[in-house]
């Protein structure tokens, strides 16, 4: 496999996050119902969360329901959250050979009690694995997550907690619903949009993007090589200079 021979593992992305997209455009090349791509958007899934595992990804966090998906029509809804409690319970074993723990962000209370009950088993089970975490963004909305942590760094203003002066960075970070995650390094957006729809806009600062125009049900591991590569490819300068950074 040459393209994996290709990756240097002392510089992978340590937090890869990917919007998967075009399960619903994937399903309709195939004459099929927007479910069936959802199903088949979970075999992306899995064969992704194995390759990260086998590299070395220390964090991969997958966007999977956002606040804005509860919009779309019930039955498209109930059928993403019957997959993800049908693949939370087939995939726990599978988590746990391969040492990965399991977190969420997002609004958990907004989900079905059925997801939760299970989500929560789940990260529980996996809580002291060590290999790689894997995150699902579910009922996830970045401006939502910003939200929450000003209201909630505000009130320990008014309790005298904390003080306006100390507000920084790591206090904002430690407010958000990813207060255990490094920032983003790599985004891959599949499908050939070129948008981040709400998603982790605080951690994305200096994440670098890879679109990629496959539809999420056909992204390979050679896909997830590309990307990659790609990362490795260029010069994160964070702000200063090429000279600077040599
Ligand atoms: C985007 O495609 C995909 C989603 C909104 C859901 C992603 C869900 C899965 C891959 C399956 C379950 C997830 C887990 C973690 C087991 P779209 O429906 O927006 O596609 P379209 O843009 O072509 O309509």
């Amino acid at each position: 496999m040459s393209l994996l021979s290709a990756i240097n593992t002392d510089n992978l992305p340590r937090h890869l996050a990917i919007i998967m997209d075009g399960n619903g455009r994937w399903a309709k090349q195939q004459g099929m119902l927007r479910a069936f791509g959802h199903e088949n958007g979970t075999k992306s899934v899995k064969t992704t969360v194995e390759a990260c595992a086998k590299l070395g990804i220390e964090n991969l966090t997958l966007y999977a329901f956002s606040t804005e998906n509860w919009n779309r029509p019930k039955l498209e809804v109930d059928t993403l959250m019957k997959l993800l409690i049908n693949s939370l319970k087939k995939e726990l074993e599978t988590l746990i050979k391969n040492n990965i723990r399991l977190n969420s962000i997002g609004n958990f209370e907004s989900l079905p009690k059925s997801v939760q009950k299970e989500l929560s088993e789940v990260i529980e089970r996996t809580k002291n694995n060590t290999r790689m975490t894997l995150t699902l963004a579910l009922s996830y909305g970045s401006r939502e997550e910003i939200i929450n942590a000003v209201k909630k760094i505000t009130t320990k203003v008014k309790n005298n907690i904390i003080s306006i002066d100390s507000i920084d960075e790591s206090i904002i970070n430690n407010h958000l619903y990813t207060h255990n995650l490094p920032d983003v390094d790599l985004v891959i957006r599949t499908s050939g949009e070129h948008r981040i729809s709400n998603f982790l806009l605080w951690q994305i600062a200096y994440a670098e993007f890879y679109f990629i125009d496959v539809l999420w049900p056909d992204f390979s591991e050679e896909n997830l090589y590309e990307a990659i590569i790609s990362y490795q490819k260029r010069e994160r300068r964070f702000g200063k200079t090429s000279e600077q950074i040599k």
